[in-house]
């Protein structure tokens, strides 16, 4: 029987004089006279096993094909390691190789690789340190966040991938069609389509969470999420995992503190469980990476309006490529600075103008702007976009038609306004943008397994 388990994690919890059996990919090989070390890696942790081989401990034929990215099985003893960077050390006594890997023509050399190169190789990346260490990462951010809201008594839900109504108008859709593309009838007959009428994949699960607030209470959804719009920069994919809670009885300060102690909490959970991954990130990504997380962890966040933004851009004296004034959409070169150099920490801006934000925004007072909020970080610019939903029914009839959308397509949301409205807010944090705030990563194609980019879809 071959059993799970056995990771090399745990190897290193042992002391000197275990008997062990380790299994993972070579990572690297030195040879001197009689005697061989290996570096050996199964992904549980960042530190490598050093595996100690003298001659004539183990079988020739084995040892041979021992080289990097060979895949094998050492058993012998754990003994306190002389060498410097590791307290103990596997002496083999055995040897048994899984898989050879051609020395010639695998892939990953110790010499360091551009991440575009190891983009090309989505296959094998996954082995080397930095993505060992960005995958980790993301494991523990992904459970943090299920472990946050599920403290909280939240709801956890799973929202449509295939949706035939374009919840936000918060940008292009794909479109998932069985029509025969090579023959398609002028105008498209959308009836005679998989779903009887267009579908498309879901630019996010905020309308359906909606529902579920409105009879849970508390709710969240962690979910693919998919945009066709055509932005080839380091921080959009064009597929990307995106968190939504949604509370019934909470206005926008509410939603905004929920934001705060979230992103709090989740830094706070990857710096007690992954400090060796961020200490690599730390040394070789980015030397601010550690310092900036254990100041957010313990630092309130700043809350500006947008037109208090406005009003610090306008008087930066910066040539923006983008001008400003009150009404148009920040840009990132505005958000960065106002991160990076006004404030050097996360920056909430909250009162959006109602032109420039989604339909659902609850309408302040004063008839010109809405209860939007989006959450910025430094390097990163907007890492959450949220808002209170508008729940006046009348209201939201008004805003769906100023937005030259039709009323009869949102029947079932303008219903939940009908029966038992109440006051609700939510938002939404891309996991990937956490991502890349959290290792100092600058691509977004280099946080995520697989990444779809305009162009892009490999593997
Ligand atoms: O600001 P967005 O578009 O908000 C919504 O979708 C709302 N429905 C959320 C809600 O209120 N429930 O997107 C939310 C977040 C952004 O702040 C950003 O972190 C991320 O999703 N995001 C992207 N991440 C990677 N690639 C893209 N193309 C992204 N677009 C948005
Ligand atoms: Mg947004």
């Amino acid at each position: 029987m071959i059993d799970s388990g056995g990771y090399i994690r745990d190897i290193f919890q042992k002391s000197p004089g275990a008997q062990v059996e380790a299994h993972g990919w070579v990572k690297t090989r030195r040879d001197s006279k009689g005697i061989h070390f290996i570096q050996l890696n199964d992904g549980s942790t960042f530190q490598d096993l050093q595996v100690v081989i003298e001659a004539g401990a183990v079988p020739e034929t084995a040892l041979a094909a021992a080289t990097t990215g060979a895949c094998v099985r050492v058993s012998g003893d754990l003994v306190a390691s002389p060498g410097a960077g590791q307290a103990v050390e596997l002496k083999a006594r055995d040897l048994h190789v899984y898989g050879p890997a051609d020395p010639a023509t695998y892939p990953l050399q110790k010499k360091g690789h551009t991440m575009e190169f190891l983009r090309e190789i989505a296959h094998l990346r996954v082995r080397s340190n930095t993505f060992g260490a960005v995958f980790r990462v993301r494991n523990a951010l992904s459970f943090a966040v299920h472990k946050f809201f599920q403290e909280r008594g939240f709801l956890y839900l799973n929202t449509p991938i295939i949706t035939a109504s374009d919840a936000e108008g918060a940008g292009a859709m794909f479109r998932v069609t069985t029509l025969d593309l090579m023959n398609l009838p002028h105008p498209v007959d959308n009836t005679a389509d998989f779903f009887g009428k267009a579908a498309y994949l879901a630019v996010s699960g905020q309308l359906e969470a909606e529902i579920f607030a409105l009879a849970f209470t508390n709710v969240y959804t962690f979910g693919p999420t998919f945009r066709a719009e055509n932005s080839n920069t380091p921080r959009h994919l064009a597929e990307f995992w995106m968190i939504e809670p949604e509370m019934a009885f909470c206005d926008l300060d509410g939603n905004r503190k929920l934001a705060e102690d979230f992103l709090k909490y989740i830094i706070a959970y990857v710096l007690d469980n992954c400090r060796s991954d961020l200490d690599f990130f730390n040394k070789r990504i980015d030397n601010t990476v550690l310092a900036t997380l254990e100041h957010v962890a313990t630092s309130a966040f700043e809350h500006v309006t947008y037109t208090e933004a406005v009003a610090l851009l306008e008087k930066s004296g910066r040539n923006w490529e983008f001008p400003v004034s009150w009404g148009v959409d920040l840009q990132s070169e505005h958000e960065r600075y106002l991160t990076e150099e006004v404030f050097k920490k996360p920056v909430i801006v909250t009162d959006y103008p109602a032109e420039i934000k989604a339909f659902y925004m609850r309408l302040n007072e004063d008839g010109k702007t809405v209860r939007a909020m989006d959450v910025l970080a430094p390097r990163i610019g907007e890492i959450i976009g949220g808002s209170q939903r508008e729940e006046r029914h009348d209201v939201l009839v008004e805003k769906i038609r100023a937005k030259g959308l039709s009323v009869e397509d949102y029947s079932w949301y303008l219903d939940l306004r009908k029966y038992g409205t109440a006051p609700h807010a939510g938002f939404g944090l891309g996991l990937e943008r956490m991502m890349m705030y959290l290792t100092g990563m600058k691509n977004i194609r280099d946080v995520i397994p697989f990444p779809r980019t305009p162009g892009s879809a490999e593997f």
